[in-house]
């Protein structure tokens, strides 16, 4: 058996492919099948005078997205999307599809869609888009083994929350000498990870991390992939360094090995191929006044909104580093600023063409009593944080990090309008299943 993706290599020769028959149509004795088979898609075009009669017949037959075996001979074709054509000689049903294939070619509503998600994904765009999710995946994996990170897996079930306490989802299982204790899903692997750069250096987490979001917005999802990184060292431009780096060696790694996805995406490659080092850098202060002359109408201290992000990223055609925002708006391990004791030493990456925030990340507190300080202004109970206070008692060294969300970046690489897209099988306020 051969695949749709290394048929290039056989030119002229005989293969056997298996897959599925994505779509199909006949023009008197001709029948043209679009085989699709995970790999990619090819269309084997057969002729009554070559297939026995069985092999025609069952052709006449064929449904949408039954399950295939051909045989053929690659020829070259340079309409076709792999650049390669099948002139087949054998056709054998594995299995014939029932007659009622959900999707067809008509117009379906998002949530019909969404319904079918299992089905959908077996559609081109969609598979598309998994495509270059998985490339951002393998291209995240070797940059970090590149620079020296070790992966370091995370608890998803946690007694504390990482980023506040607003989006937790709580379980009660867990007994401590028989008491009840409240376990929650995790936010975000990062305060583990702190403990890990002590034993490592370097270290990031790869997971589905939770977030009972009450907004419906087309950037929440309310179970996502994560990736924490965190470096001991590392202060806040060297942390912004990485993240720079980083985010360019994703964009490259997806536009060299997936062409055929952007292409089908109908994904603007000039815009991808614009981001490339050095990214803008802004302080918050600076993007409040620049928001404010673009008629927004953000005070000094506030958080920035969606479409505060959205309209500062149509500004520029790199991504933003935004750094320095106001203490009170940011969770209470970042370091403050020694030149300004209100603001700390964090930033966000926007991603541009208005999909906004990719990254969040900071240099980590590391002197035990401000920690402890910060902690009690967040009105933190000490007790299930102890642990992490340890890494401030035995060792501690300046050390800086960040996350980001996985499905955020797949949004914006793909040009996506909805994250829900950018996930397998999307988790939203409204959406459990399939
Ligand atoms: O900015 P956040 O909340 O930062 C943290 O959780 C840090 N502990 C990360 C770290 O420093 N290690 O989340 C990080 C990223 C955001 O920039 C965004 O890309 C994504 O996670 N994100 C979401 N993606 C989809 N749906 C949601 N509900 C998201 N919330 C955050
Ligand atoms: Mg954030």
């Amino acid at each position: 058996m051969t695949l749709i993706s290394q048929i290039g290599d056989f030119l002229g020769q005989e293969v056997e492919l298996k897959g599925w028959a994505y779509n199909f149509r006949s023009s008197g004795k001709i029948f043209f099948l679009q085989l699709r088979d995970g790999s990619g898609r090819v269309q084997v075009v057969y002729s009554a005078a070559v297939l026995s009669e069985d092999q025609w017949n069952a052709l006449q037959q064929l449904r949408i997205e039954s399950s295939v075996t051909v045989r053929g001979t690659v020829k070259k074709d340079e309409r076709s999307p792999s650049g390669f054509e099948l002139d087949g000689f054998v056709f054998t049903l594995i299995q014939l599809a029932q007659e009622d294939y959900p999707i067809s070619k008509k117009e379906h509503g998002p949530d019909f869609l969404l319904d079918h998600r299992h089905l959908w994904l077996r559609s081109e765009r969609q598979w598309a888009v998994q495509r270059v999710r998985n490339t951002i995946i393998n291209s995240t994996y070797t940059y970090f083994h590149e620079q020296g990170f070790m992966k370091f897996d995370t608890p998803i079930l946690t007694p504390t929350s990482c980023e506040g306490t607003t989006e937790l989802f709580e379980m009660d299982y867990f007994r401590n000498e028989d008491v009840q204790t409240k376990a929650y899903l995790a936010q975000s692997g990062q305060l583990y990870v702190e403990a890990g750069i002590m034993s490592f250096g370097r270290c990031f987490d790869f997971g589905p991390v939770f977030r009972a979001e009450k907004s419906k917005t087309r950037r929440h999802l309310t179970e996502f992939w994560m990736m924490d990184a965190e470096a001991a060292f590392v202060e806040h431009e060297g942390n912004m360094q990485i993240q720079e780096e980083l985010i360019c060696r994703i964009v490259q790694d997806v536009l060299k090995k997936n062409v055929y996805e952007l292409r089908v995406l109908e994904r603007d490659t000039e815009a991808l191929r614009k981001v490339v080092a050095p990214f803008v850098h802004l302080t918050h202060q600076d993007a409040i006044k620049q928001l404010r002359d673009l008629g927004s109408d953000i005070t000094d201290r506030d958080d920035l909104g969606a479409d505060d992000e959205t309209l500062l990223t149509q500004q520029y055609d790199r991504p933003i580093f935004l750094e320095k925002y106001p203490v009170e708006v940011k969770a209470f391990y970042m370091k403050r600023d020694p030149e300004h004791a209100d603001r700390v030493l964090n930033n966000d990456v926007l991603a541009p063409e208005g999909y906004g925030e990719i990254i969040g990340g900071s240099q980590r507190e590391d002197d035990l009593d401000t920690l402890l300080e910060r902690m009690s202004q967040h009105h933190l109970a000490l007790e299930p944080l102890e642990w992490y206070l340890d890494l401030r008692r035995y060792g501690s060294v300046p050390h800086s990090g960040f996350g980001y969300g996985l499905e955020r970046i797949v949004a914006w690489i793909c040009g996506l309008h909805h994250v829900r897209e950018a996930i397998p099988f999307p988790r939203m306020i409204n959406r459990l299943t399939p």
